[in-house]
């Protein structure tokens, strides 16, 4: 059962909200943890389910953990790390994509681990071969099993050479998280530089890891003996402040973001900007508006970093339905990131799919049966619907489609947004939306 909330469309946005911690990155500190001999302590961490459940997890192996919700502050003392009861597991099986990322620490700390079947949007199959590849490149066995799988390191984890098949932000910090107290070595090739993977270096390092990124995308890590406890602050949830900025653009309105940062937006700030919205950059945050006039369509393709993101794509194309003429948008990272069209189009939108890569660069889902490509033709007024949640950045776009559209609209699955959105609902009321809890699906 989840919560159906009731959405009264067609006002603009106005006000000033703020973004805490990265979704992307603080379960990945938390995870790093677990690697030092005293506590570490996270600042800037948001209230969301996401933490939950890396928090119960943590738990389960035996991290002492605190946690100030209000002030965002997170102790983990890591000193007394045992195996987690496979009950304990399995109550959080399908809940995150988090636990594959255990693997390094507790393999390093215990000799063994357990990965159960891992959760998080299904954007596609979302496999976890470069994870377990790169485990075993470190000397592990790999042990698959219907209820999930098991990990040993008899003989330690020792440096090596990885070539990533494409650059996996995942498989990077698997990687990261492994080869800090491998013995030895490890050179990365093909690594992930997401801003988000750059803190996760910047805690480790901390910690007294010896890490080098290079421009060509290699990561080198002399693997050290002893990592201590840190406090570090996480960078802001830029996926957050992006997704508030489309709702800016999609409804005519005007709202500052508390905490965002200029830096690790600007690919995204340049295509705002592109399509017709304003924003201002200040000390404290963001400002994104709508300028008044009409949107223009745009040519788009997500990318690994410093390119678009695909977890901007989704809230963008709510706002490129309001566009003037042909937009075309292709996902090369993830084959199945358009299923949230569908509600878009029941509400007005006029989107078609492709199998074909649209745009200049052909990637690798041109070849196989993905709808990956998407052609909006705007500006189609949105009206209101009955919609239902599919993931998480689909549901937020979902969200923001039923405040941009006339009417009242019921949108199921609403928590699903909990997971990534810290108080979207509070905050939303702040912003002067018409929104209300009417009861369960
Ligand atoms: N891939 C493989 N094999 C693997 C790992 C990845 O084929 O073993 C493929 C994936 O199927 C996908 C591509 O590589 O097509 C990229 O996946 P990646 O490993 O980079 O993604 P991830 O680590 O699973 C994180 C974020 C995602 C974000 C992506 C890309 C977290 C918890 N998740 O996922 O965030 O979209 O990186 O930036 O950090 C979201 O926040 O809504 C979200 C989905």
């Amino acid at each position: 059962m989840s919560s159906v909330l009731r959405v009264e469309g067609g006002k603009p946005l106005h006000g000033t909200i703020s973004v805490r911690g990265a979704k992307n990155f603080v379960p990945k500190a938390m995870v790093a943890s677990l690697l030092g001999e005293t506590p570490t302590v996270l600042r800037n961490v948001p209230q969301i389910r996401d933490v939950d459940v890396v928090n119960e997890l943590l738990t389960a192996h035996g991290v002492k953990v605190s946690y100030d919700q209000g002030a965002g502050i997170l102790e983990l003392d890591p000193s007394s790390v045992e195996l987690a009861a496979r009950s304990d597991i399995d109550a959080l099986s399908g809940s995150s994509r988090i636990p594959i990322l255990f693997c390094g620490p507790l393999l390093h700390r215990l000799g063994e681990a357990f990965i159960p079947e891992l959760g998080g949007c299904n954007l596609g199959g979302r496999p976890i071969d470069y994870h377990l590849e790169t485990l075993r490149r470190f000397g592990a066995s790999v042990d698959k099993r219907p209820e999930g799988v098991y990990i040993t390191a008899p003989r330690g984890l020792h440096g090596t050479v990885i070539e990533l098949p494409y650059p996996s932000v995942g498989a990077t910090e698997q990687t990261l998280l492994t080869a800090v107290q491998a013995e030895g070595i490890t050179t990365l090739e093909g690594a992930a530089v997401e801003p988000e993977i750059m803190d996760l270096i910047n805690v480790l390092q901390k910690m007294g890891a010896v890490i080098s990124v290079d421009i060509d995308r290699t990561i080198r890590i002399e693997g050290v003996e002893k990592l201590k406890g840190v406090v570090h602050t996480a960078l802001p949830d830029r996926i957050e402040a992006a997704s508030w900025g489309a709702a800016a653009l999609a409804t005519h309105g005007d709202l500052f973001v508390q905490g965002a940062e200029q830096p690790d937006m600007t690919t995204f700030l340049n295509t705002f900007r592109k399509v017709g919205g304003e924003f201002e950059v200040k000390d404290d945050g963001i400002r994104f508006y709508h300028p008044g006039g009409k949107l223009k369509p745009i040519v788009l393709e997500t990318n690994v970093h410093p390119g678009f993101m695909t977890d901007w794509q989704q809230p963008l194309v709510v706002a490129l339905t309001q566009a003037e003429g042909l937009s075309l948008v292709h996902e090369t990272v993830y084959e199945n990131r358009f299923g949230f069209v569908n509600a878009l189009r029941k509400m007005g939108a006029n989107i078609q799919l492709y199998k074909e890569c649209v745009g200049g660069v052909p990637c690798r889902f041109g070849q196989r049966n993905f709808l990956h490509s998407a052609v909006i033709q705007g500006p189609t007024p949105l009206h209101a619907a009955d919609i239902t949640v599919p993931d998480l950045r689909g549901g937020f776009s979902h969200l923001i489609a039923a405040l941009a559209a006339e009417g009242v609209s019921h949108v199921a699955g609403i928590d699903m947004i909990s997971r990534g959105y810290e108080h979207f609902l509070s905050k939303l009321r702040r912003l002067n939306a018409s929104v209300e809890y009417v009861g369960q699906d």
